[in-house]
């Protein structure tokens, strides 16, 4: 994947801008609060058509416009192609691959591979349940693009069933959801179990690199019921999970089973990182997880992801920075930071510098 230009208008606090990127590293820099993060987020919206910043859609658009447009000239899968965004308010965004309209969102998943590694990313360790849950849905999604449909499906059939909680229901009427919450709630969980299977791994030797050698990185998978290999056997387990709580579920009217509970968890030398590791051990364990995604989801689509990485050298002391910096040569980049110095300058192809939504220097 090489993303070769990006071109932005009414979006967020830029007018009109237009940026040519480099093979390897690409340095956005300039002070706080000038749009280095909004350029960011710009090119993350064809990964999923959502921005990172947990905002409405129109937020996007630039203040007291009608409506933002962003588009991106890109090398993936074998072909050039082109993306086009169109944000409006209280309508659909209009997307469009190689000129055509997208029927639906879903439909752009899988075609842009590219990770995300900024300062919040430290959430998906340290953060509530539903940070992590985010982070396996949409890292799934990104090699997966069936996993958005069987989530959708499965969110479909939870909201039924707890509509159906508030109302103080009988038994009998409950076991019904719980058939088909079992069915679909399996099939996510067969997609989670293969994606830790795959990633742990990856996981553990980035950390090892990072880290040194004493110190060994699990990422598992703690799902709100037993695993079974099988997806038969895995809705049989869920079922019978979900009527052992029957009881406690009517009584709370809460949904308490299924894998809209599960949690993933890192532990660092086999003790639970959220309780034990330290600030700088967390952040170990984030990035590790952050380029083990890059590493899976090139293995998986073939495509070598594009990485955007957004304020992290501040966060990180040397070691990890040169770490990062080696682990990353070669590999398309584009990182925003605060000023043209250091690692950053020697190892930086092209760079440009952000002030009040313009690029007034690209070199
Ligand atoms: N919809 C918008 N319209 C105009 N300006 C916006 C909009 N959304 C955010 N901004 C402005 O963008 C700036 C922040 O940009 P950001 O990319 O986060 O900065 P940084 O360079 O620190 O990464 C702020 O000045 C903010 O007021
Ligand atoms: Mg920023």
């Amino acid at each position: 994947m090489k993303l070769s230009r990006l071109s932005v208008s009414d979006f967020r606090n830029f007018e009109t801008a237009e940026l040519e990127f480099s093979e390897g590293l690409n340095v956005i820099y300039g002070k706080n609060a000038q749009g280095k993060t909004n350029l960011l987020e710009a090119v993350w919206l064809f990964t999923a058509a959502k921005s990172f910043r947990a905002v409405g859609d129109s937020e996007m658009i630039r203040f007291e416009k009608d409506a933002a447009t962003v588009k991106t000239e890109f090398f993936a899968f074998g072909r050039e192609n082109s993306g086009e965004i169109i944000i409006s308010p209280g309508k659909r965004k209009l997307i469009k691959i190689g000129g055509v309209p997208l029927e639906k969102t879903s439909e752009l998943l899988g075609q842009f591979p590219c990770v995300l590694f900024s300062p919040d990313e430290l959430h998906i360790v340290t953060g509530a349940p539903e940070v992590r849950r985010r982070f396996i849905d949409s890292a799934i999604s990104a090699f997966r693009p069936a996993y958005y449909g069987a989530l959708r499906a499965y969110l479909r059939v939870w909201k039924q069933k707890n509509a159906l909680l508030k109302t103080g229901p009988e038994k009998e009427a409950l076991s019904v959801w719980n058939v088909q919450l079992a069915n679909e709630g399996a099939r996510l969980m067969q997609y989670r179990k293969a994606f830790f299977e795959a990633l742990s791994p990856i996981c553990a030797e980035m950390h090892r690199e990072i880290a040194g050698k004493n110190e060994e990185l699990e990422v598992l998978y703690v799902p709100s019921c037993p695993l079974s290999p099988s997806l038969e056997e895995q809705k049989t387990l869920l079922y019978e999970a979900l009527e052992k709580k029957r009881e406690a579920e009517i009584y709370q009217g809460l949904s308490l089973i299924g894998p809209h509970r599960d949690e993933m968890k890192f532990t660092v030398s086999g003790k639970d990182a959220r309780a034990f590791a330290s600030q700088g051990q967390m952040k170990t364990c984030a990035l590790s997880l952050k380029l083990a995604q890059g590493v899976l989801l090139e293995e998986k689509t073939g495509e070598e992801p594009l990485i955007l990485l957004d304020d992290v050298f501040g966060e990180l002391d040397g070691d990890r920075s040169q770490f990062l910096l080696s682990h990353l040569a070669g590999k398309q980049v584009i990182l925003t930071c605060t000023e043209k110095e250091g690692p950053v300058e020697r190892a930086g192809k092209r760079f440009f510098e952000v002030k009040d939504g313009s690029i007034c220097i690209s070199t």
